[in-house]
């Protein structure tokens, strides 16, 4: 589905991946993990088109997408999901369905949404699929509430929401359990499950939590110093002397060996 080769990216006189390859299937649920400043996310921005690389070439659906704006990207199926940023928050939980952010994807990706899908004609249409997304999340009755007053979770469940409004074939999770309570952590999980069996959507999800990544993903590749370190499943990577020796000197290091 993806396809990532020597991809490099760098910063002034950061070197934030380097030299990278990797590649994620059709259907699975893939894994990024890594110690902080890995790289994770300049790989997310740099698929996704936020970012330009210096080198390398990255394939998705077996077209090459290096160097595409991220609406151009976006329309083909590809894109990554961004915290519900301040603005939104004060719109309600419907609200923030029938809106694509403009700020998060770009001025040309809106208005190419609103030409191309013609929104307001469509509008009863959307708000159908809306209000479907918002029962199977299980947030119907909260249709007309302020986001903000949302519980952390639950506001990452929107997020998700955001992207079923609009039909991607892969969806790039970047920690989709920060900020989440642990009593709605299983609830966001299963959401994410359910998009990958009942919609088929690709996922590659960053995490920094161990237990969400290890019970969520297969595979899971590792990620240090700006490129692909090894991969495997979940019990392949705990058991794995590179990977613990690389979180050494990280906090999470006893959560990983546990
Ligand atoms: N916009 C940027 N400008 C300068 N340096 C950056 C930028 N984004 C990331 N970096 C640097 O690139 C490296 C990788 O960062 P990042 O992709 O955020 O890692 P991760 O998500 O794995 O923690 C880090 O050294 C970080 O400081
Ligand atoms: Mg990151």
């Amino acid at each position: 589905m993806l396809r990532v080769e020597n991809l490099s990216k760098r910063f002034g006189g950061v070197q934030a991946i380097q030299d990278c390859t990797l590649q994620v299937k059709e259907g699975t649920i893939t894994g990024l993990i890594g110690p902080n400043g890995a790289g994770k996310t300049t790989l997310f921005n740099v698929i996704t088109g936020f970012n330009k690389p210096n080198a390398g070439r990255v394939f998705f659906k077996e077209e090459e997408i290096t160097g595409l704006q991220a609406f151009q990207i976006f329309r083909r199926g590809l894109f990554r999901t961004f915290q519900i940023t301040r603005e939104y928050k004060e719109m309600t939980v419907l609200e923030n369905l029938l809106l694509i952010p403009r700020d998060q994807i770009g001025e040309r990706l809106w208005s190419a949404w609103i030409r191309n899908r013609s929104m307001r004609t469509q509008e009863k249409k959307n708000i159908e699929k809306a209000m479907e997304i918002l029962r199977f999340l299980e947030m119907a009755s909260k249709k007309d509430m302020p986001a903000k007053y949302l519980p952390g979770g639950e506001k990452k469940l929107l997020e998700l929401g955001r992207m079923m409004m609009v039909d991607l074939d892969m969806v790039l999770l970047d920690e989709p359990g920060s900020g989440v309570p642990p009593f709605l952590q299983n609830k966001v999980m299963g959401y994410i499950r359910k998009l990958s069996h009942e919609r088929g959507l690709t996922l590659f999800v960053v995490e920094h939590d161990m237990n969400v990544i290890m019970n969520l993903c297969t595979p899971i590749i590792v990620m240090t110093d700006g490129t692909k370190l090894t991969e495997g499943t979940p019990k392949e990577i705990r058991s794995d002397q590179r990977v613990i020796q690389a979180y050494l000197g990280e906090p999470d290091t006893q959560e990983f060996e546990k």
